[in-house]
């Protein structure tokens, strides 16, 4: 079904850390990660072996029995995650994920009402879309005009406060650093840390989309393995998922026990949900990310790519506002059209980048990547943008 536009020029056959060959044998640098799904790479040796054994073993399990494989991963990942987030619900999707975060809330606070915000994006099943900003993807479906979704202008906080006290709302959804639809646009501190004042105050509920900010990918000191960490704040909820299982998919919504206990036998349930697979490739994928110290390399590379795109923005002046909070990166081109002429350029000079919504031309690259291969992505963008204007 033709729900997205397929990329033709390349078909892709083999990966090696962070470079795509495709069926002509030409290799591309990946500067997408899959939307963040890819970090450790197009190939993972190590995850390959651990699903061989799983599925000689135990390939599905369904969710309400108790499982190794899902105690061995919590041992494992629990020093990776915000203060008091322990307890996981396991999803098979970023969508589903936040689908199953909205009733979590809604179960706890006894409250239907939403606050989402203008440039967000939470996925592409019913319930993330209803919380999805671009009204070209609710308004097909009858999201848009819902009595229970709030759209607060970001880094806004009286504005917030205002839908509070109009609608009730005990429930905010937010990126910290808006991606698909905003252009990887962080969120401010200062905002950040009203907006956890104000829900202290109002007593509702904050959950953190981290389905592409989360494991690194946004770290602004090694460490910050979600973007919450990195603004200082704990949430009531966190969704995370993308690069979880390192290509794998798995996903999940974090809580504290408190919330997570608001839920009843028969509110929800998952046929895949945390099954032995997706648990081994996130056991995995998570011990290799604090092995590879995926964070340090984050906090090191986006200061090499702002550091460049300072550089190329003297010889380029179409290149405007620059943002890299980490390794979600952008940098404004004045118009679409300039962004999908650089998008084309860069493949043609052998370099693949994300999607993009507007005038901000945007990078996930794998949160692996080296400082030689940010080397040559500068100097294939300095060729890309040349003639733009
Ligand atoms: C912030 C955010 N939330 C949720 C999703 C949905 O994830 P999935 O595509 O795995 O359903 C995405 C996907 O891009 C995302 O960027």
């Amino acid at each position: 079904m033709p729900v997205s536009r397929p990329e033709e020029d390349i078909i892709p056959v083999k990966g090696d850390g962070c470079w795509i060959m495709d069926t002509k044998g030409k290799w591309y640098l990946d500067m997408d990660s899959n939307y963040s799904a890819t970090n450790l790479g197009m190939a993972n040796h190590e995850i390959a072996v651990g699903l061989f054994n799983q599925a000689s073993t135990l390939i599905s399990m369904k969710e309400d029995r108790i499982q190794i494989a899902r105690a061995r991963f919590l041992k494992e990942i629990h020093s990776m995650m915000p203060e008091g987030l322990d307890q996981f619900y396991w999803q098979n999707s970023g969508g589903e994920a936040v689908d199953k975060a909205l009733k979590i809330a809604k179960a706890f606070t006894g409250t239907t009402n939403v606050i989402a915000f203008k440039g967000g994006f939470h996925g592409r099943t019913h319930g993330a879309v209803a919380v999805t900003w671009n009204e070209k993807y609710r308004k097909p479906f009858g999201l848009h005009n819902l009595d229970w979704v709030h759209f607060a202008e970001f880094n806004n906080v009286e504005n917030i406060e205002e839908l509070m006290e109009k609608s009730g709302a005990k429930i905010i959804i937010l990126e910290l650093v808006q991606g698909e639809e905003a252009g990887n646009r962080p969120a401010d501190p200062e905002f950040v840390h009203r907006l956890w004042q104000l829900a202290k105050e109002k007593g509702a509920l904050i959950i953190d989309d981290e389905v592409q900010a989360g494991f690194g990918r946004t770290a602004v000191k090694a460490g910050d393995w979600f973007a919450c960490m990195s603004y200082d704040v704990v949430p009531d909820l966190m969704v995370i998922g993308k690069s979880f299982g390192g290509g794998y998919p798995v996903t999940a919504v974090v809580a504290r026990k408190e919330i997570g206990n608001a839920m009843r036998h028969g509110y929800d349930g998952s046929t895949f949900g945390g099954n032995p697979m997706a648990m081994t490739a996130a056991l995995i994928a998570t011990r290799q990310m604090r092995e590879k110290n995926v964070t340090q390399n984050v906090v090191d590379r986006s200061r090499q790519l702002y550091e460049g795109f300072k550089e190329l923005r003297k010889k380029h002046p179409v290149m405007g506002e620059i943002r890299c909070r980490g390794l979600m990166v952008a940098f404004s081109l004045g118009s679409e059209e300039n962004v999908h002429k650089a998008q084309e350029a860069l493949a043609k000079n052998g370099v693949k980048v994300s999607l993009s919504t507007g005038a901000f031309i945007r990078f996930l690259p794998p949160t692996i990547i080296s400082r030689s291969e940010v080397d040559y992505f500068l100097k294939r963008l300095d060729k890309a943008l040349e003639g733009l204007n």
